[in-house]
């Protein structure tokens, strides 16, 4: 649509929503959505019913627009995103939550008891969204996040509130290689996405928005992987379950790494294995 969005500008909320859907071709319909709900501040789940309503163009707007023309993420914009189906503050401190961690969180679930007393482990957790998720879904279950980011951890903790999790989640600020040295105890529940991007990647560079540190190794983009081999068993019960995210082209040398443990993988609705299972 050719437009020129500019200051004082009166249109309606539906001439907004094409020109945000033909001016940046990068945006899924949902992410469209979520920004002209943030532009109009109207509620994400009402806005398509208001696209007759008229709307005038502020500098908010048009600051908000030229940024995500850019690729900065709109759930950093709206400091929200929802994630298996809840809601999760999230702001340049941590990593956008991804689809295909909800593979993992769909696989812990299908392998528990809801109603059984886990103690889950929560390795590298960000905005807290795998271990928030799970403790949503296992009400008598207790975890710990652990993140080696104290600015992750205030979002992580923001969420808990918001989640009214206080008494069942805690948060720990450690760096993951030695983690076997903050516990006395063993968990049921070990889940784990950590930064699997090899710095020397292509994909180093369309990330610009999200933390270095959620998302990238040095050069070995399997370190998190190979220093966990000899740590967990010293955290993990007996039969406790292991479920770690991994990147769409890592199964086959994680295989390798991991040819002592009898280790299975899940797809992504694309078809890649994007998370690897065990018990120990
Ligand atoms: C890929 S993000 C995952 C965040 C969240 N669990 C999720 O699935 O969206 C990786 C997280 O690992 C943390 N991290 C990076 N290096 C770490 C380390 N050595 N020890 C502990 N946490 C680390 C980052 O701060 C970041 O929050």
């Amino acid at each position: 649509m050719s437009l020129n969005i500019r200051k004082g500008l009166s249109l309606s909320i539906g001439e907004l929503f094409l020109y945000i859907q033909s001016n940046i071709p990068h945006l899924s319909k949902a992410a469209s959505i979520d920004l002209l709900s943030f532009l109009v501040n109207v509620e994400r789940k009402s806005v398509l019913a208001k696209l007759k309503e008229p709307i005038l163009i502020d500098e908010r707007a048009i600051n908000s627009i030229e940024l995500v023309k850019k690729g900065y993420p709109v759930s950093y914009l709206r400091k929200n995103h929802e994630f298996f189906g809840y809601e999760f503050y999230v702001d340049e401190n941590v990593l956008i939550p991804r689809v295909e961690t909800e593979v993992l969180v769909e696989e812990v679930l299908k392998n528990v008891h809801k109603d059984k007393e886990y103690k889950i482990l929560d390795i590298c957790t960000g905005s807290g969204c795998i271990l928030i998720s799970l403790l949503k879904n296992l009400p008598n279950s207790f975890g710990v996040g652990i993140d080696i980011d104290f600015k992750a951890l205030k979002i992580a903790r923001l969420n808990i509130e918001k989640h009214s999790l206080e008494n069942r989640g805690f948060l720990v600020n450690t760096d993951a290689f030695y983690i076997d040295k903050c516990f006395n105890t063993r968990f049921d529940i070990i889940t784990m996405n950590p930064p699997y991007v090899s710095r020397n990647s292509n994909y180093s560079s369309f990330i610009k928005y999200e933390p270095e540190i959620a998302l990238f190794t040095g050069d070995d983009d399997l370190i998190f992987y190979k220093k966990m081999l000899f740590i967990l068993d010293k955290l993990c019960k007996r039969d406790g379950l292991i479920f770690f995210e991994i990147g769409f082209d890592q199964s086959e040398r994680l295989k390798l790494v991991y040819k002592d443990k009898n280790v299975r993988f899940v797809e992504d609705y694309f078809g890649n294995k994007r998370v690897m299972v065990w018990k120990n």
